[in-house]
């Protein structure tokens, strides 16, 4: 004897329409289309010298200055803070961060938080 649920779910199955079907392709183009429409923040004026060191898309270009792509936000923002207000006492950074306003900060921490980390091996 078969459990009447699994009567009651198999003619469902077979009978959805069109654009249910379409659905999951729907979701996808949303999410590939997603960083390009809602949540890019705009690229930070003070990008191009970070990105001597960290990558205009946050994986760093030399030894010794860390990736920042997908990191969180927050913590970017917080340790951009601490290099400008000399609590990170780290020349190269804080030479590089200079007198920037905290909307500067913001922008640069949104910009590389946005980013997609890449998958790293050993080097
Ligand atoms: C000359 C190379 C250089 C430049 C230019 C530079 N950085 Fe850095 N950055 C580094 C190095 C090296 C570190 C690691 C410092 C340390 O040990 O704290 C670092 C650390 C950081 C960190 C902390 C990361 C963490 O995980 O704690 C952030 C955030 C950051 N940089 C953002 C920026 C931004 C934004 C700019 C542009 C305004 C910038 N950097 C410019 C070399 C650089």
């Amino acid at each position: 004897m078969v459990p009447p649920s699994r009567i009651d779910a198999a003619p469902c199955m077979g009978k959805r329409p069109a654009w249910a079907r379409a659905l999951p392709l729907l979701a996808a183009a949303l999410v590939a289309a997603w960083p390009v429409h809602a949540a890019a923040p705009a690229r930070p004026a003070r990008l191009g010298l970070c990105a001597a060191c960290h990558g205009e898309t946050g994986v760093a270009q030399i030894p010794g200055a860390p990736h920042l792509a997908g990191q969180k936000a927050d913590y970017l923002r917080e340790a951009l803070r601490q290099y400008r207000d000399g609590r990170r006492n780290v020349p190269l950074m804080r030479a590089a961060i200079g007198p920037v306003s905290d909307a500067d900060l913001d922008e640069l921490a949104r910009w590389y938080s946005a980013q997609t980390p890449h998958v790293q091996g050993n080097p």
